[in-house]
């Protein structure tokens, strides 16, 4: 029987993981199948049990269930328990073990793919909500100068600080004081990552989630929200206001956290150069 694998999310019709790992099993030339489901918003574990009981193997995770996956798995890895949410869910024996592929997706993207240093550098990330949660370790883990981790919600900001302090140099300033701390010049800003919802598709634009003073032209600006066509991203159009030359939206980081978890549910970390081109083809 061939090994089942899914994404699960409400809503879940636009998620291009099918196309990823299709594109994934052809290149590594295993047998699977992976499919949508569709979990009613008070149904998630039910629906992941049903998987289980039919031999479903493994699960990625999207919204706006990452917390309950967390909360349902039997054991995780360290960044998952760090996160407090889980985007891959794999089965073993009659278990559920549990990642967050997220952060290393996007620190694998940053590093290999685009060429850019974290160790050492000041790292600016733009929100505290769920999606930041999920990057502050692996972009520790790469040994920076700093984090500077701001929100609109100070409060939410402070805390992420304080939580995550214990395991590498992250303070927390509101984002009307983000450009005089990029003017001193040991703080320049090298990275400034967008883990807000700032440019989401189906939400109101809102008012811009840092001033463009906080970029210089050396900045390099990230955002984990992805376009699929040639047109940048509200926060990279800021961005190039503020005169960055380079950036790049979250596609990368969408293609190697689907890597992540192939390679934890197949034992093979799959090649993803050929993944670009199938997912801005589809905006073509
Ligand atoms: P996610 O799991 O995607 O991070 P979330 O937990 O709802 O979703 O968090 C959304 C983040 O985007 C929060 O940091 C939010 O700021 P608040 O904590 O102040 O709500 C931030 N956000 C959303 N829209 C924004 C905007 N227009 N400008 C700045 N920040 C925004």
């Amino acid at each position: 029987m061939t090994d089942r694998y899914a994404v699960i999310g409400n809503p879940v019709a636009h998620s291009k993981s099918p196309l990823i790992h299709a594109a994934f099993a052809r290149e590594t030339g295993q047998m699977l199948s992976y499919g949508r489901l569709l979990a009613p918003l008070d149904g998630f574990a039910d629906e992941v049990a049903r998987f289980a009981a039919t031999g479903g193997q493994g699960l990625n995770v999207t919204v706006p269930f990452k917390l309950e996956a967390f909360a349902l798995a039997h054991e995780c890895t360290e960044r998952a328990r760090r996160a407090g949410a889980v985007n891959t869910l794999k089965r073993v024996g009659e278990h559920w073990y549990a990642d967050n592929t997220d952060g290393a997706g996007l620190v694998h993207d940053l590093i290999e793919n685009l060429g850019v240093t974290l160790g050492g550098k000041h790292i600016v990330v733009l929100g505290a909500g769920g999606a930041a949660r999920g990057i502050l370790q692996p972009i520790l883990d790469a040994h920076p100068a700093a984090i500077t981790v701001s929100n609109r919600t100070m409060a939410r900001a402070e805390a992420l600080a304080r939580e995550f302090s214990a395991y590498g140099p992250i303070r927390a300033v509101a984002p009307a004081d983000l450009g005089n701390v990029a003017s001193e010049a040991h703080h320049v800003a090298d990275v400034v990552i967008n883990a807000t919802s700032y440019g989401m598709l189906d939400r109101p634009l809102g008012a811009a989630p840092c001033p463009v003073s906080i970029f210089a032209p050396t900045t390099f600006a990230y955002d984990l929200v992805y376009a699929l066509a040639d047109e940048p991203t509200p926060f990279l159009e800021l961005a190039r206001r503020g005169g960055v030359a380079r950036s790049a939206d979250g596609l990368g980081m969408l293609i190697e956290q689907a890597a992540e978890s192939f390679q934890l549910w197949r034992g093979v970390r799959p090649g993803t150069a050929h993944v670009f081109p199938l997912l801005r083809k589809l905006a073509a």
